[in-house]
């Protein structure tokens, strides 16, 4: 039995799943692998604070560097999470020559050219499955089940706190507030909501997944991001009386280049991505060989999230044992921000609430401003109200640029008729792309 030395920085949620499992387990890891995994240091800022998960007082220390340095340790477990100690530790890690195996997403997404960086150049090696989606192999589906696709596009519901928040408003007609409340309190969002809300942390993974499946690094700043506060029960309602759910979906499409996005989309009901509800994580990866395939599961949590730390410690204790080379594997490999496609060019559906004043030729005056901008209308619903007051207006556009929409919108909102502040949401339908993959194949086989 071969064993490997590990530290792990960090005790908090993540840590502790990672400890109870990687003991609890043991046996069974041993019998998988011929590995012993010994944990010879636990790096923590408050050495007195009340753990769930009992732990050898003597293994916790607030000294990170000192378990860098251990030369009995290969493997250093990053779970600080934030983007300041933690970068320091990675790289200090990373520069010993040591395999690291993270969780950070937020570290990937904002330093991930530095990161990558040092990894290439001191020869090492860096894991990070649990960084998008959570107990959900997306990263080892990516860079190994489905290596010889091209990735057409990756969607999905990647934050379980506005899923959550969306589910609830959507299964009991309450506000956002009253369900982002219900979610602290269940404790599925923090007491500072903004990074989950805003799409932030659905953001950062959305630069890792684009990263790893066009081959180039994302720069975080590109990809484009709104979040989920403004969404009202009215918008829920009137999305469902038309056939759709409202979720917050991370797209990447590669159509003469790159989309990286996160927004709120109207999906039909009839979606498969429509039935994901609560805290869970969806994602379906369409690629020109193996068509659509469809990845579920805990995307946080203690447990979940260990399960796939776990996994990325069994694969670098394997690496370390059996390859002395590193292992080529997709990954990005530069920059390539040419490729990458402005949201002003994203052209899809619209949901368009606005408040109008119900007055005769309001709608005229609304759908002449469209028709100038070479923007159809697909279907109106006009509650009916009563003469001068505010009543909502929901117009579903057909296929437009952002661009074209946005501008368009500018002049809407001036029109006299034109309450308050207008709500548009993209709609997406993600039809099934028809099928070519094998196309190359000759008789006699020669694929070269
Ligand atoms: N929570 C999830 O479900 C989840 C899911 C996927 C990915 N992640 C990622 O996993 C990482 C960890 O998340 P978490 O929820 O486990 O965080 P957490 O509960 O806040 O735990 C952080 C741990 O790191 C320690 N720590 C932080 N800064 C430190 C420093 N400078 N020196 C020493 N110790 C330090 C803390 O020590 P003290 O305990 O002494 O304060 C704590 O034990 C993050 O990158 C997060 O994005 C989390």
């Amino acid at each position: 039995m071969q064993q490997i030395g590990i530290a792990i920085a960090g005790f908090g949620t993540v840590g502790q799943g990672v400890y109870k499992h990687l003991l609890q387990n043991r046996a069974l890891l041993q019998q998988r692998l011929g590995i012993r995994f010994a944990v010879h240091g636990i790096a923590v800022r408050n050495l007195r604070r009340k753990r769930l998960v009992k732990v050898p007082r003597a293994l916790l220390t607030r000294d990170w560097k000192s378990l860098v340095e251990d030369p009995r340790v290969s493997i250093v477990v990053e779970l600080f999470g934030g983007c300041n100690e933690a970068r320091r530790l990675i790289l200090a890690a990373l520069r010993k020559g040591k395999s690291v195996v993270t969780a950070n997403k937020a570290l990937l997404a904002e330093h991930g050219e530095e990161i990558f960086e040092v990894t290439a150049r001191y020869r090492a090696k860096i894991y990070f499955e649990a960084s998008v989606a959570g107990g959900v192999p997306i990263i080892k589906a990516l860079r190994e089940g489905l290596i010889v696709n091209r990735f057409q596009m990756i969607y999905g519901i990647l934050n379980g706190t506005c899923n959550y928040i969306l589910s609830k408003m959507s299964r009991d007609g309450t506000s956002f507030a009253k369900a982002l409340a219900a979610a602290q309190r269940d404790g599925y969002a923090e007491a500072n909501p903004a990074l989950d809300i805003d799409g932030i942390d659905a953001g950062h993974k959305v630069a890792i997944l684009a990263s790893l499946s066009n081959g180039f690094l994302m720069p975080f700043s590109k990809v484009h991001i709104e979040g989920i506060r403004s969404i009202t029960p009215l918008d829920i309602r009137f999305a469902r009386l038309l056939g759709y759910e409202i979720k917050l979906l991370g797209i990447i499409r590669a159509e003469n280049g790159i989309e990286a996005r996160v927004h709120p989309v109207l999906i039909p009901r009839s979606h498969i991505l429509a039935a994901v509800d609560g805290v869970y994580n969806a994602i379906v990866v369409r690629g020109d060989v193996v068509g659509d395939a469809m990845f579920y599961g805990r995307g946080a949590g203690a447990d979940a999230t260990a399960s796939a730390v776990i996994a990325d410690i069994s694969e670098a204790g394997l690496d370390r044992l059996y390859s002395t080379e590193m292992r080529p594997l997709l990954g990005p490999r530069g920059r390539g921000a040419a490729k990458i496609k402005s949201i002003d060019d994203v052209v899809s559906r619209y949901y368009l609430r606005l408040s109008v004043v119900d007055r005769p030729g309001v709608l005229a005056g609304i759908a002449s401003v469209l028709a100038r901008a070479h923007i159809g209308i697909s279907s109106v619903i006009q509650p009916e109200g009563h003469e001068g007051k505010v009543v909502p207006l929901i117009l579903m556009i057909h296929d437009a640029k952002y661009r074209d929409m946005r501008r368009a919108l500018q002049q809407i909102v001036k029109l006299p008729t034109i309450r308050g502040r207008p709500m548009l949401v993209r709609v997406e339908s993600f039809d099934v792309a028809p099928f070519d993959g094998g196309q190359d194949l000759r008789p006699g086989g020669d694929v070269s």
